[in-house]
């Protein structure tokens, strides 16, 4: 006679129960290895507003060509950037001054652009619309005067926003567009399944190698964060570690006075810092006038590094070797060569050996999420 399983029957009556309780909460799961979302309180997502943002994102009449979305520079095919272009090309080819960041994970910086000048995303997506090398319009009218008068986007706004008319503005479409990159998160490398997963196989034991460089010889892990539940990668602060900055050394005093000088708005600041190369390699000193903070530029995130180059604020590394290379030297392109003035403190020669350059790059390549992994297989 089978015996009457005691625990089996309070399993079963515990899965039950659970099963018939009411969700606690609606947030979506995250991938494995990144935090939860903090959404605004002003702009909850909803599925309705997801779906209007990704449309906006990917609306052309939005330039004064007809011809450039926000997608054009960040596009789902590319992670959502322009790789391999250095510098980001708006209306007529124009190009800009900095290479177009990916938009993946952009939730959970808390200041956005290079050197931070926006202070969300629903901020910054009211820049590219104006900027004469991006998108071009003189103001944001021509996008109010599709999405109050097209039909689509006239069902969406009542739909979404409850708003039809002259009531929709900028603060509607930004929180939309905004709602839609907020979805944009990945984690779930192989570098998560290894680390948070405790799938042992998941790196390879040159790819441990290279991760034990990140956090102890390399000390990249003391900017390119890793805590112990998620890691994002950034610490969300900025840090002159000697990109570009060599180049308008001389003329540092006088660039920095000008600029303290002109009492630019937002607006005018975008402007400058995306047409003007010597202005763009200020970097932070262009948001808070701090000396402290010239050459000053936002920690990237790593997460699906290998497959967004080439790299940095001005796309001047091309390769994630250069790099490596670049930190390897002390913060210069040359060994040797002089430091800036303002360089980090925490940049200095490293003194890897080579087999621990090649272990660092491969170990940067296991942050590549499934979804932006290039077709061919993993080694
Ligand atoms: C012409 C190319 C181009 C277009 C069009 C464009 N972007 Fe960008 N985007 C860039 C570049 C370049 C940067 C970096 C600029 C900087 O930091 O000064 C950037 C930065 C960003 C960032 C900040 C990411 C970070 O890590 O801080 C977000 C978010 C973003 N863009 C979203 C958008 C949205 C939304 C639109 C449409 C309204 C848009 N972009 C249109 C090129 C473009
Ligand atoms: C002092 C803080 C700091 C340290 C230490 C540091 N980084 Fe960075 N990292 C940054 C900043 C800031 C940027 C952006 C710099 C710029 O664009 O001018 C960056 C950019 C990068 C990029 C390019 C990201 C992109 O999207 O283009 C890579 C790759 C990178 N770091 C890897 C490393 C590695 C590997 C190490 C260790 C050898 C390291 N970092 C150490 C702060 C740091």
């Amino acid at each position: 006679m089978k015996k009457f399983n005691f625990w089996s029957v309070i399993t079963a009556g515990f899965i039950i129960l659970l099963s018939g309780m009411p969700a606690v909460s609606t947030e979506p799961a995250v991938p494995l290895g990144l935090p939860h979302v903090e959404y605004p309180e002003e702009n909850p997502q909803t599925p309705g507003k997801i779906a209007l943002g990704n449309k906006l994102f990917n609306d052309e009449r939005f330039s004064s060509t007809g011809m450039v979305s926000c997608a054009t520079c960040h596009e789902a095919e590319k992670t959502f950037t322009d790789s391999p272009l250095k510098v980001s090309e708006g209306i007529n080819k124009l190009t800009g001054t900095r290479n177009a960041p990916t938009v993946v994970n952009s939730a959970y910086f808390e200041k956005l652009f290079w050197d931070g000048r926006s202070p969300d995303l629903e901020d910054q997506a009211l820049h590219p619309f104006l900027n004469p090398v991006e998108m071009g319009l003189k103001d944001h009218t021509p996008i109010l005067d599709i999405v109050r008068t097209d039909g689509e986007y006239k069902k969406l706004f009542r739909d979404v926003f409850g708003k039809t008319g002259t009531s929709i503005t900028m603060k509607e479409v930004t929180q939309a567009i905004a709602a839609f990159e907020r979805t944009k998160i990945s984690g779930d490398s192989p570098f998560d399944r290894w680390y948070y997963g405790g799938e042992k196989d998941a790196l390879t034991p040159e790819e441990k190698q290279g991760f034990d460089i990140f956090v102890n010889k390399g000390r990249c892990v003391s900017c390119h964060v890793i805590e112990q539940t998620q890691a994002v990668f950034t610490d969300n602060r900025f840090h002159n570690v000697g990109v570009g900055i060599n180049d308008i050394q001389a003329d540092i005093p006088g660039l920095a006075g000008e600029f303290i000088k002109a009492k630019l708005t937002a607006s005018e600041v975008d402007i400058k810092i995306l047409t003007d190369k010597r202005t763009s390699e200020l970097g932070r000193f262009a948001v808070t006038q701090n000396f402290d903070d010239l050459g000053a530029f936002k920690t990237s995130t790593l997460r699906n590094i290998a497959v967004t180059g080439p790299y940095m604020h001005d796309g001047s590394l091309k390769t994630l070797k250069e790099v490596v290379e670049h930190y390897n030297n002390g913060g210069v392109a040359k060994k040797g060569d002089p430091v800036n003035d303002f360089l980090g403190s925490g940049i200095r020669p490293l003194n890897l050996t080579d087999d621990q350059v090649t272990d660092l790059v491969l170990f940067m390549e296991t942050l590549t999420s499934p979804e932006f992994a290039r077709k061919q297989p993993r080694k």
